[in-house]
């Protein structure tokens, strides 16, 4: 019998939030009241001048046919424009900016892009699942290297064997850090960038959370870096940042080769972002950003709110100064998958087990912050009579 699903697909355990989706609906559909921490996905809607901008662009008929493949010059202007203007990183909208069909979609095929089969990649342990499944993909080894709990779960670079830091071809980095809220300072992303210089590694940048801050300094993009840019390729993404994650944008940045390779493998795979989407996406980038603000705002409360119930339950928690993750610690011994099975089972809260991101996240659970403030309070309240 040929159907039979390749052995990539067999050895593949289910993506994370799919699994955490069918736990959902099975405690749904036992009558249960669900609260769902689980997926990082923003609960409020995109900003109206965004749909507004969409609906204009839907009309025009130049938008209805193939779009350029690396995205509208303007759409990469839009997203140099707000680099300059975030960071002070000047990038060359036509060589160092790649629309992408949000920032998993670059994420997903980059390792098509820059690894041969053997080729090494360095992921942090824990980090967003998708990193390390699609360089397996493409028969790249993985070596996770661990987040330190101490302080913002910044990289253990010397805990790295020499030989596998020599032979790596890519370093992942994610800072503000999903799922462990941790941000970097420049001084940090200086160090990891004097790693990478050393070991001749190319410095694979996520950089999804970089607006969804609570505290000053805002967290700096690893292409500030002095040198930085020369090895990275840094991933932005509009999905938190406007609360649009069901409209897929997002841009790849860095050096030219990176994004090159990786618009040479799209031209291949996919016909880039629908026109009126990337439209909207130069509106959401050039437009007034009060939304934003709002937007930090909405996090901060609910964050506080949530910190208060945790820390009643008796968890260590530390409010995240970035990022609408909490990260929080179990008791010594306690598993992630019993408790959040538990939580789920006992409370109807949903969380993230902190073992679905790699073994460094055993003993954390994850709590997205994407649910309303009554509903938090609700969470809290149901979390006074819960029991570790
Ligand atoms: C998460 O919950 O980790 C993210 O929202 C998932 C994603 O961005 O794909």
């Amino acid at each position: 019998m040929k159907i039979e699903a390749a052995d990539r697909v067999r050895a593949l355990p289910p993506y994370l939030f799919a699994a955490i989706d069918r736990m959902k609906s099975e405690a749904r559909q036992r009558g249960m009241d669900v609260i769902d921490f689980g997926i990082g996905d923003p609960d409020v809607p995109t900003p109206e001048p965004i749909i507004e901008a969409l609906c204009r662009a839907a009309r025009r008929p130049e938008n209805h046919r193939y779009p350029a493949y690396p995205g509208k010059l303007e759409c990469r202007r839009a997203c140099a424009e707000f680099y300059a203007r975030r960071f002070g990183v000047s990038l060359d909208p036509a060589s160092e900016v790649l629309t992408l069909i949000g920032s998993k979609e670059g994420i997903a095929h980059l390792p098509l892009a820059m690894m041969n089969p053997g080729d090494l990649a360095l992921v942090p342990d824990p980090a967003y699942p998708v990193y390390a499944t699609t360089v397996r993909f493409v028969g790249g080894e993985v070596l996770r290297y661990r987040l330190r709990s101490a302080d913002e779960f910044l990289p253990d670079l010397d805990a790295i064997p020499e030989e596998a830091a020599r032979r790596a071809k890519l370093l992942y980095i994610n800072y503000p850090n999903n799922p462990t809220g941790g941000v970097a300072s420049l001084e940090d992303l200086q160090r990891i960038e004097a790693f990478a210089e050393r070991h001749d590694l190319i410095v694979v940048s996520d950089l999804a959370y970089s607006e969804m801050f609570f505290e000053d300094p805002p967290p700096p993009s690893f292409l500030q870096v002095p040198g930085a840019r020369a090895r990275c390729i840094e991933f932005y993404s509009l999905s938190k940042t406007y609360n649009m994650t069901g409209w897929r944008v997002g841009f790849a940045v860095g050096e030219p080769t990176l994004c090159a390779a990786l618009g040479k493998i799209k031209t291949n795979m996919d016909s880039g972002v629908f026109g009126a989407v990337q439209d909207a996406a130069i509106a959401a980038i050039t437009g007034d950003q009060g939304s934003v603000e709002v937007m930090r705002r909405t996090y901060r409360e609910r964050r506080d709110v949530l910190a208060a119930a945790l820390r009643q339950l008796g968890l260590a928690v530390r409010p995240p100064k970035a990022t609408f993750y909490f990260f929080a610690a179990l008791p010594a011994g306690v598993k992630s998958m019993d408790f959040a099975a538990r939580l789920l089972q006992e409370a109807g809260i949903v969380c993230t087990p902190g073992v679905g991101f790699g073994e460094g996240g055993e003993g954390f659970v994850r709590f997205a912050l994407s649910v309303p403030i009554e509903r938090i309070r609700e969470a809290a309240d149901r979390l006074t009579r819960f029991t570790i």
